[in-house]
């Protein structure tokens, strides 16, 4: 069993700050529900933990939405934020900051790194020629660009040509710093084919990036000359460092980094990899400050093969989904179906096929049948059986006692696959092993201890996977918790003190004779939708 970590050590994840040029789409929220799982994961075993979301508000894209909505910028990025907060509220996300790159406790921030990177001697004045795609507001090779001079991944938008005077980061200069923090923290870029394009994109030679524009002013003037106007990109990252402090503290950068920095995971779709893989530790080192733990890229949400996407309008809602299905559903489907850092297909049949066969055939109906029994066989209480007296060679307890640990290694290794099917490959064994002993006969046959010892065996199989997976689907797990009598709320930040890993993680904890709540089914089936006729 891992032994629970101290008590103080500090946990710290970010998802990308989402641009607000559309209201949130799905892959928005698949970036955001692993960051939530992640960080509930750490609140569980105790840490203390910041998790960081928001939104990128400046540059090209927002105003150019905000023009065509004929709504000023702000007013057009405050309606879009909150809807984002409003997604985040419904589904369950436990973020701690949320952070928005008009504040102006951000500008703040900016200012100060600016400063030091300045000093550094690190920004300089030069002409900036290329290939702009507004959608990623980012200059491309043209190598990179579609014969018809469209971006590769905003396949329906043209790129523009500038030939403009630009300030730049002296990225160059880093060139070996980048090549040494890669080598000597190998991790430092997951999954691994995500640290080889990083790895092979350095390798080519690093060229210095222009971090202002000319002729937009929807974001923080140049300190050192306001006629010109910092990149997007430059003020984005800056929004993680801002969002450390309180909103109630004075911005100051030292008084940021002190607290959390540095961020132990950033969490980002691959599309983002070089801003986060390369510019940002760049300009940390340029700032003299430490560099990120991680740096995770992970795959895309497709439709038909394409990315799924604002700019290419072929994405799901994921306020409709979630409305139709539940957050616990939606949270858990993507997490437990999709390989976290590969592409992944969406499929409403799998879906409701999934989470019909996971949670509402295999986890709720074993729940509700046994605790039916326990409230039958055994007074409505958990039975009346010692869990320390039961064999190791039990099939649930060997199969319940190494899960934390398998759990523990895929929620820190980002396998969010791996901890769902090792938890319900438990449930599922429970299951065939009621249908095996069938405690409803041993009953029939007086047999009470050995109906006592089965329907104990499951209950605390049931109980181990609902906590286990707790940060997947925190509302299913509190359900299934308050039914075998727990008085449990895993949405409860403190968690991990009010129910500590190092007892509610082993096979074995459920007190026997707890008295049992009331039994109801935890996920109801889902209905397939009607098929389309065919003509
Ligand atoms: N504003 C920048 C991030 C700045 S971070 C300092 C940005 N925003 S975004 O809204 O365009 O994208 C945010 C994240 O959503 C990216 O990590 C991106 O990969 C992810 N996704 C956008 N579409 C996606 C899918 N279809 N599938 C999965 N994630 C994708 O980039």
């Amino acid at each position: 069993m891992t032994p629970s970590p101290a008590k103080t050590q500090k946990f710290s994840i970010t998802t990308p700050l989402y641009y607000v040029n559309d209201l949130p789409h799905i892959g928005s929220a698949y970036t955001t529900i692993a960051a939530d799982v992640v960080a509930r994961f750490h609140r569980l075993v105790g840490h203390r933990v910041l998790m960081i979301t928001g939104t990128d508000e400046h540059g090209q894209k927002i105003l150019r939405t905000a023009q065509e909505r004929d709504v000023p910028p702000q007013q057009h990025c405050d309606q879009v934020a909150a809807g984002f907060e409003r997604l985040w509220q419904q589904l369950n996300i436990a973020y701690d900051r949320f952070s928005r790159t008009t504040a102006e406790r951000h500008h703040a921030i900016v200012n100060q790194f600016f400063q030091r990177v300045w000093d550094q001697g690190d920004i300089y004045k030069g002409q900036q020629q290329g290939w702009y795609c507004v959608s990623c507001e980012e200059f491309k090779e043209e190598r990179d660009l579609l014969p018809n001079k469209h971006c590769p991944i905003h396949t329906n938008k043209p790129v523009e040509w500038r030939d403009e005077q630009n300030y730049f980061f002296r990225l160059s200069k880093y060139q070996e710093s980048l090549e040494k923090l890669y080598a000597e923290q190998p991790d430092f870029i997951q999954p691994e084919t995500r640290r080889n394009e990083v790895l092979s994109f350095v390798k080519r030679g690093l060229q210095d990036f222009s971090i202002s524009r000319v002729n937009l002013d929807w974001g923080f003037p140049v300190p050192t000359d306001p006629e010109h106007t910092l990149y997007v990109w430059f003020d984005a990252l800056l929004g993680y460092v801002t969002a450390l402090q309180d909103p109630s503290e004075t911005p100051d950068l030292d008084a940021a980094i002190a607290q959390w920095w540095p961020i132990n995971i950033h969490l980002i779709g691959k599309d983002i990899l070089r801003f986060h893989a390369v510019y940002w530790p760049a300009m940390l080192m340029s700032a003299g400050l430490p560099t990120p733990g991680r740096v995770f890229g992970h795959g895309f949400l497709t439709k038909d093969g394409q990315k799924m996407g604002k700019s290419l309008g072929n994405t799901l809602d994921p306020v409709e989904l979630t409305e139709k299905y539940g957050a616990d559903a939606v949270r858990y489907y993507f997490l437990r179906e999709i390989e976290f850092g590969k592409d992944g297909d969406f499929s409403e049949t799998r879906f409701i096929n999934v989470l019909n066969a996971d949670l509402a055939n295999d986890l709720g109906n074993l729940l509700n049948r046994t605790a039916k029994m326990a409230a039958r066989y055994c007074k409505g209480r958990v039975p009346d059986v010692d869990a320390s007296v039961i064999s190791p060679d039990h099939k649930l307890k060997a199969l319940g006692q190494p899960l934390a640990d398998t759990v523990t290694v895929a929620y820190t290794n980002l396998n969010f696959s791996r901890a769902c099917t090792s938890v319900l490959a438990l449930v599922q064994a429970s299951n065939k092993f009621l249908d095996e002993q069938a405690p409803w006969s041993l009953y029939k046959q007086g047999k009470q201890a050995e109906t006592e010892q089965v329907l104990y065996a499951v209950l605390e199989s049931v109980r181990l996977a609902a906590y286990l997976l707790s940060p997947v689907i925190p509302a299913i797990s509190i359900d299934i918790y308050r039914q075998l009598g727990f008085d449990a709320d895993f949405n409860d930040k403190s968690i991990g003190d009010r129910l500590p890993f190092s007892d509610h993680a082993c096979w074995g904890y459920l007190p026997a004779g707890q008295p049992l709540g009331q039994t109801s089914p935890v996920f109801q089936r889902l209905e397939l939708p009607q098929a389309m006729p065919t003509t």
